[in-house]
């Protein structure tokens, strides 16, 4: 919630369903996962407005209660994990799983800065690199 519900709303879900599926209780969800001041019952908006997203990122970044259902966690947790540095976009990230997303890294300072490396494994330039 801290890193992306700045940006992207998750309307199609309540506070008070997100507790129920979390396991938490309404004060936990409360006191530590509402930004905005909406009530329990209500549903996860985000305070961002279009103009302002449309301006920053060419567009509204998307609800994510139905984009999770669309392409899944999987594929959402190898996506915020593949952010690479591009001084060629216009906010300096790019991303190996959804080339040129608008979206900037939200997890860099976590992830410190990756620097992406294409070659294929069977070209002669690759190196391979050591895990960490
Ligand atoms: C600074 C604003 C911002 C933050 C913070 C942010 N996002 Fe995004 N996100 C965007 C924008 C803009 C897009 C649209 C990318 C595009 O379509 O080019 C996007 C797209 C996405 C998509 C892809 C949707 C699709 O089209 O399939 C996912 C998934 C996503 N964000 C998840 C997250 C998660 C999870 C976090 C928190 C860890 C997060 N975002 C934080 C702005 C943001």
């Amino acid at each position: 919630m801290s890193y992306c519900s700045g940006c992207h709303s998750l309307k199609y879900l309540r506070y008070s369903r997100m507790a129920e599926d979390l396991g938490l209780t309404e004060e936990q969800v409360m006191d530590n996962l509402n930004f905005t001041g909406a009530a329990f019952g209500e549903q996860i908006q985000v305070a961002l407005p279009h103009e302002a997203a449309t301006q920053w990122f060419g567009k509204m970044p998307p609800d994510l209660s139905l984009i999770a259902r669309v392409r899944g966690s999987d594929w959402i947790y190898s996506y915020l994990k593949s952010f690479y540095v591009d001084e060629s976009r216009p906010l300096g990230w790019n991303n190996a799983v959804f080339p040129n997303a608008s979206m900037p890294n939200p997890l860099w300072e976590l992830q410190g800065m990756q620097h992406a490396c294409m070659a294929r494994p069977s070209s002669p330039g690759w190196i391979p690199r050591s895990p960490g």
